[in-house]
């Protein structure tokens, strides 16, 4: 049975929808068990072990009322701040953890280099950075897809943030923050478990972010000497120096969360899409002809991304089936009443967009890849948020979605890309993400408009329903007869 049925033999029957067990269950893997407390108790639940609860909302009433209040739910970095004067404490200083005024104040800076006419001004970056990658593949190998996402969105993020000129050091600091992020990863989910040992790899994060910090002084240094240019980090400089009252350690905390935040995510999105392309040739061939149509095969000049409607449905539909960022929490700042729970102050909230996108009473058929049902569907702001939602939604949306509308055309003018036949591909959420947890390997070759499935295996199937696997579809000459 799809986990998105609900089980009649399940309704609950304690008065409160609450399943008591090992909240370590949740941190090991959070999909499998906020599922089943779904199928359990429905759009509101809790889960308990001894005197301590974590709450879980799912359905976009109460989406609405924890994203929307953020003055009675906190947001809370998700892992480890680190001793009082510490880096790690001056590197987790950035808009996750700040709340209330604060937060709205720095917000309104760390936003100044996000609005549209400011992202449109990185178009000409990402269409270089996706051709140096697009120079080196063969048509013929295969490669793993997830590898190139993640070394490409780690060039792009550096540039993006710190420009082109410094790109040695922009480098370094993209794979230094890339360590620190792992590490907060491995830690992270640590903080829902009671008694929970975080010594685990702590000296270990603590140096790292040391070491980041360090990087990126050199790179505020080099900034601070000229902060002309249009990357992210100059643009906050120049804010900063308009509106004042952001000292140093806020500013390296801000960098160092946009790129955390940027990176990875960025990443496993185009990894996801092109994947579910390549499992399902009908799309691919209908994405193909609207290139082909629009931009001729080219990296699409900015003026021709809103004409790229297939590629919006595709990243549409992409990005709500396998959601990037799959969950994340708030923490009750007074005491709250939830639906049927009295929450006290200090209770742990999470919402989950996986869950919520695979919703059958808004999305039917909630595990299938089905671009076209964007054609005429229109999600309430809390039913659908890849990029989360109220105050605090992702305020890199747009430019993540401006890369994505110029990579994917840039990848799929040159090369068509298939399944390595039988190839395992399986996928976890560690901490909030969605990673890959085993190579996404794809065949590459020229791009001639035919399209196949190839059969994969592997836990991607317990969470999208992939179609068998397709003889070539011969997109061009059908279309010609
Ligand atoms: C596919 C790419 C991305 C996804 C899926 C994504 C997802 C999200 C989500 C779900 C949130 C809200 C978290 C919450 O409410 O707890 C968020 C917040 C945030 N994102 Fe993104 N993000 C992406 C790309 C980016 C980029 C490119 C940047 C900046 C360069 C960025 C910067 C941020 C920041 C700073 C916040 C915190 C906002 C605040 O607390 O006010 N993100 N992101």
């Amino acid at each position: 049975m799809p986990p998105s049925l609900r089980l009649a033999s399940e309704a609950p029957t304690a008065p409160l929808p609450v399943t008591v067990g090992r909240i370590a269950d949740f941190a090991d893997d959070p999909v499998v068990c906020m599922r089943r407390l779904w199928v359990r108790h429905g759009d509101i639940a809790a889960l308990q072990e001894d005197a301590q609860r974590v709450y879980f909302v799912f359905g976009p009433q109460f989406n609405k009322q924890v994203l929307s209040d953020s003055q009675r739910f906190h947001a809370r970095f998700f892992t480890v701040r680190g001793p009082r004067h510490s880096a790690q404490r001056r590197l987790t200083s950035g808009l996750l953890s700040m709340n209330g005024d604060e937060h709205k104040r720095h917000r309104r800076i760390v936003m100044q280099p996000f609005s549209k006419a400011a992202i449109s001004e990185y178009h000409d970056a990402v269409t270089t950075l996706a051709a140096e990658m697009l120079d080196s593949w063969r048509p013929g190998e295969t490669r793993d897809i997830n590898v190139d996402m993640t070394d490409y969105m780690l060039r792009l993020t550096s540039c993006i943030l710190f420009g082109f000129d410094e790109q040695d050091l922009a480098h370094r600091v993209g794979v230094l923050t890339d360590r620190w992020v792992a590490l907060n990863h491995s830690i992270g989910p640590a903080a829902f478990i009671p008694d929970a040992d975080l010594t685990y790899r702590y000296d270990e994060l603590l140096a790292a972010a040391e070491e980041l910090e360090t990087a990126l002084k050199d790179m505020l240094r080099l900034r601070r000497g000229n902060c002309a240019g249009q990357d992210v980090l100059s643009l906050l400089l120049r804010a900063h120096d308009d509106a004042g009252g952001v000292s140093d350690d806020e500013l390296l905390g801000h960098v160092a969360l946009l790129f955390g935040a940027a990176h990875l995510t960025s990443a496993h999105t185009l990894t996801w899409t092109l994947f579910l392309l390549a499992q399902h040739p009908q799309v691919m061939e209908a994405l193909h002809l609207e290139l082909s149509d629009v931009t001729g095969g080219a990296p699409p000049r900015l003026e021709q991304i809103d004409r790229l409607d297939v590629l919006d449905r595709v990243l549409k539909e992409s990005m709500r089936v396998l959601p990037a960022s799959c969950y994340s929490q708030r923490i009750t700042a007074e005491p709250v009443v939830l639906g049927p729970f009295s929450l006290p102050r200090g209770a742990p909230v999470v919402f989950s967009q996986f869950i919520t996108h695979h919703l059958p009473e808004l999305y039917p058929q909630p595990e299938s890849f089905l671009p076209d049902r964007w054609r005429t569907l229109n999600p309430a702001p809390y039913a659908y948020l890849p990029f989360g939602g109220g105050p605090r939604m992702c305020l890199g949306g747009p430019l993540a979605t401006l890369q994505f509308k110029i990579t994917l055309p840039s990848i799929l003018g040159r090369f068509k890309l298939t399944a390595e036949p039988h190839a395992e591909i399986n996928a976890r959420v560690m901490s909030t993400m969605l990673f890959p947890t085993s190579r996404v390997p794809l065949q590459i070759d020229r791009q001639d408009g035919e399209f196949h499935a190839a059969p994969v295996t592997g836990n991607i199937h317990t969470l999208v329903n992939l179609p068998p696997a397709t003889t070539p579809v011969a997109t061009l000459a059908r279309r010609a007869a």
